[in-house]
């Protein structure tokens, strides 16, 4: 059974092919550059392709079983998803797990999240078997804050106190293969997050036990949030997620807990916790 899978060289698809390959899959990942195929694990095969463009879908899904259809974030994130289901459907793809963002309805003006409002419908409407993942903020986007953490004493991201049940890509990247490659998972969706609110004080909190120093949280401030950040992301992504975190600051997104039992249910163990992630990665830090 040959699975490919999209985003393979990033964070949460990388964790998927472990997995796979853990399982004994038969994997591909596509890649817009190819020479990244030399650090994927033994027995995985590169695909070269960029999800915009047609040359691309026409060709990478035939004689595939199954798809991790995983699109980044930008501001051809639908177009490029639909492009691909409109392929696979063509191909005769058996199954797709599509990665998605938890309660992306519930905030569906945010352009990142109606994005995934609108793929999710597209899959729906397909006739392809799908399952979808809807997880929520990952622990491991703390790695983008290594520096600020270590050499500042500083944890940069404006979560709010609102609660946030973010979620360790690892549990992502688990129920990812077993939808995949076991049966049952058809049409469902599933919530991922985490076992505790986590707010930016509490995960700065977190960080100063591992670390054993004081880690401060920079706070609430989206106008400094947005001023730093631009100097190294692009505006439009800017805008959305300064336009998520006050949605998170304002409202929170919370699992609820049946999504944490049906999660465990799935997983086999209960979600991993952060303060595990965080004396991992300090330790991998130091
Ligand atoms: N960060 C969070 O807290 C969070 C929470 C919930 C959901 N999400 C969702 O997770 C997704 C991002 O996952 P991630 O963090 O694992 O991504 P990532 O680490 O940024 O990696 C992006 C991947 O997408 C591939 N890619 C980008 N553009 C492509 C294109 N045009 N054609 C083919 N491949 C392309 C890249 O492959 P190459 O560079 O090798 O081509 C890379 O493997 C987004 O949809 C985001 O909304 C994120």
């Amino acid at each position: 059974m040959k699975i490919l899978v999209t985003g393979g060289t990033g964070t949460v698809g990388s964790a998927v092919v472990r997995e796979l390959m853990a399982r004994k899959g038969d994997v591909q990942v596509l890649t817009r550059d190819k020479s990244k195929g030399g650090q994927l694990p033994q027995g995985v095969t590169a695909v070269e392709g960029n999800l915009q463009e047609v040359s691309t879908v026409r060709r990478v899904f035939d004689g595939v079983d199954k798809v991790f259809l995983l699109n980044a974030v930008s501001p051809t994130e639908s177009s490029e998803a639909h492009m691909a289901i409109t392929a696979m459907r063509r191909a005769g793809v058996k199954h797709v797990t599509y990665l998605s963002v938890h309660e992306a309805d519930k905030a569906a003006w945010l352009p990142h999240f109606w994005a995934k409002v609108g793929i999710e419908e597209g899959l729906k409407a397909s006739g392809i078997p799908y399952t979808i993942l809807r997880p929520n903020n990952f622990y491991q986007n703390d790695y983008w804050f290594k520096d600020v953490i270590l050499q500042h004493g500083v944890y940069p991201q404006p979560l709010g106190d609102a609660g946030v049940s973010r979620v360790d890509v690892r549990d992502i990247a688990e129920a990812a293969a077993i939808a995949l490659t076991t049966p049952g998972h058809e049409g469902q969706t599933y919530n991922l997050i985490g076992p505790e609110e986590m707010t930016g004080t509490n995960t700065a909190a977190a960080w100063s036990r591992v670390l054993g120093r004081p880690i401060t949280y920079a706070g609430d401030d989206l106008d400094a949030w947005e001023k730093q950040s631009l100097q190294y992301l692009p505006d439009w992504m800017v805008f959305d997620f300064r336009m998520m975190y006050q949605h998170f600051q304002e409202s929170g997104l919370q699992a609820s807990t049946e999504d944490t039992a049906r999660q465990t249910k799935l997983l086999g163990h209960a979600p991993r916790a952060f303060d595990a992630f965080a004396a991992e990665t300090a330790g991998s830090w130091q």
